[in-house]
């Protein structure tokens, strides 16, 4: 638990770093790492690539895998997570495009996609450190109340909750917020061998009590990580509250 969203996001940050340079990735050997998008995360990347631009670490042998995105937006949309991704962090940091995977939510096939997506994980050598946000409801990524918690990458229709949520980024016009995402699933985050999530704010505390101290259940999705060997959970005061 940190006093505020700067030192929760100070603390992941660092954290990232110091497991970075411990790996000490090699184009044989990349570093596999797992990313959200959100609000929650955005003061993580500023710190990464501040750390990227004074020479402290580089992500030139760092494979990334984004956990969703929407479908029916085109990828150049503002609000698509491949803008948000390249305008928060890879163009600002040496990551080599070809290391960058982002669910296609245009694909033709989206099922074909979702399958790909996953083998694409396992050829990876699965993802060494997965970052997270939650929605108010408890999902990671867009693994919505209801979800399997054997889930995999698969399409989601988004519950009402998140829609609203994610109106603010749509000019609070419901409309206009995409209806459904590929999302991976929980399992497919369970079978990262280190998660780490980021939470902050009051409007998250349900969540956060809901998750971690209710019993591991599809209905509050991140309740999973109960189950997982090494998992980390980076709260804000804020997110106390229901504690
Ligand atoms: C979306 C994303 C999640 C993210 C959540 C919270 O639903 N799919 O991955 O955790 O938003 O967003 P924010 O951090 O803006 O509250």
């Amino acid at each position: 638990i940190r006093d505020d969203k700067a030192t929760t996001s100070k603390y992941i940050s660092d954290y990232i770093i110091s497991r970075l340079k411990a790996f000490a990735p090699t184009p044989e050997k990349p570093f596999v790492l797992g990313l959200p998008t959100g609000s929650s995360p955005e003061g993580v990347y500023k710190n990464l690539v501040a750390a990227h631009k004074q020479g402290e670490i580089s992500f030139r042998n760092v494979v990334t895998f984004n956990m969703d995105e929407y479908v029916g937006i085109p990828r150049e949309h503002p609000e698509s997570y491949h803008s948000f991704m390249y305008s928060h962090f890879f163009s600002h940091v040496d990551v080599d495009p070809a290391n960058i995977n982002i669910l296609n939510g245009n694909a033709e096939d989206l099922e074909e996609e979702c399958i790909a997506y996953e083998e694409k994980i396992k050829r990876a050598g699965g993802i060494e450190l997965f970052l997270g946000g939650i929605g108010p409801d408890g999902h990671i990524a867009f693994n919505e109340p209801g979800s399997s918690l054997r889930s995999r990458t698969r399409v989601k229709t988004l519950a009402y909750e998140t829609i609203l949520a994610n109106s603010r980024f749509f000019g609070n016009d419901l409309s206009k917020v995409p209806k459904m995402a590929l999302t991976v699933g929980v399992q497919t985050v369970l079978d990262a061998r280190e998660v780490v999530i980021i939470i902050t704010g009051p409007h998250k505390a349900l969540a956060v009590q809901k998750c971690l101290e209710g019993g591991v259940n599809h209905m509050w999705t991140l309740s999973a990580l109960q189950l997982h060997p090494y998992a980390l959970i980076v709260v804000d005061e804020d997110a106390t509250l229901e504690l």
